[in-house]
């Protein structure tokens, strides 16, 4: 059976693109950004998982404004990247899992969930940054990824809910596919961030680690938050952080956080990164009923004795 081992969340930075690819990640600047990343790398190589399942968001590079599907899940075997302007960025084409993939899609779908099928796509910085900073810049990226690609770009995007929900679905996919597979599944983007207007570099470190927090803590509470919160706290683009919800809906209620790294800023954004690890056993519970009665029953008893 497959199963999700692990969350992960990342921001998606573009620059952080540009800079591994302009080779300057040793430059002071970008190397307070990656030097929060060499933990999570070597955990990464370590874990070695089959199937990555990255949550994303398309930044009209594969789907322009004249289509923008709420949620797309990428069905195909490959994904090329996409030109973003500058050409293509020197990275492997992102290989999928069209078997699992499917079986996500049907799953879901039957599930209430109406995913759109995508056969063929490019894939952007909102997908093509997360990978590196969490695999570095290898040959070939080292398992198959499967693209989830969320609407964060056109109001409205769904709800922090309809993502929380939506990653309960993919966990039943997920845990209803037969083969034996280690899947990690990212949620990308965020934190805080506004590219333009005026209230353009507005970065909130307070609400950043709050929500931080409630990754881990108090998802349940974090999913309730409406999009006017989003905006109000984290700016216009902070709403990317509902990419998180999915990952998060998609791991036990109760997680174990391995690892948490922030840092302010990176280009215009607030770099956040959490990886939390599934299937942790709560503790059992101590029947404290009744060890209370069964003590108190042997007190009487030794009184009596006495
Ligand atoms: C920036 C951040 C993003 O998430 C994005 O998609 C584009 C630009 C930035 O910080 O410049
Ligand atoms: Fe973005």
């Amino acid at each position: 059976m497959a199963r999700i081992i692990a969350g992960i969340s990342s921001s998606h930075v573009p620059a952080i693109g540009a800079a591994i690819d302009n080779k300057q990640t040793e430059e002071p600047y970008w190397k307070r950004v990656f030097s929060g990343f060499e933990k999570s790398k070597r955990w990464m190589a370590e874990t070695k998982p089959d199937v990555v399942i990255a949550i994303y968001n398309d930044h009209a590079s594969a789907f322009s404004v004249e289509l923008i599907p709420t949620f797309a899940l990428g069905c195909a075997a490959e994904f090329p990247p996409a030109d973003e302007g500058w050409g293509p960025r020197p990275v492997p084409v992102v290989k999928g899992h069209p078997a699992l993939a499917s079986h996500i899609a049907t799953s879901a779908i039957l599930d209430g969930f109406d995913l759109t099928i995508v056969n063929k796509m490019e894939v952007d910085h909102g997908l093509t940054v997360p990978l590196n900073l969490m695999f570095g810049s290898p040959k070939e990226w080292p398992c198959p990824v499967i693209p989830l690609a969320v609407n964060v770009v056109q109001y409205p995007p769904p709800t922090g809910q309809r993502c929380f929900d939506l990653g309960k679905a993919i966990r039943r996919a997920v845990d209803s596919f037969p083969e034996d597979l280690k899947v990690v599944i990212f949620g990308t983007g965020g934190m805080s961030h506004q590219i333009s207007g005026p209230r353009a570099g507005l970065i909130n470190s307070k609400f950043d680690k709050a929500f931080l927090d409630g990754m881990t803590k108090n998802p349940k509470a974090l999913a309730r938050m409406p999009h006017i919160e989003y905006m109000r706290e984290a700016g216009a683009e902070g709403i990317e952080l509902v990419m998180w919800l999915v990952m998060r809906g998609a791991l036990d209620d109760k997680v174990k956080e391995l690892y948490r790294f922030y840092t302010v800023p990176a280009s215009n954004t607030a770099v956040g990164h959490i990886i939390l690890q599934n299937g942790v056993k709560s503790a059992p519970r101590k029947p404290a009923g009744k060890s209370v009665v069964k003590k108190s029953a042997a007190k009487k008893k030794a009184r009596k004795a006495a």
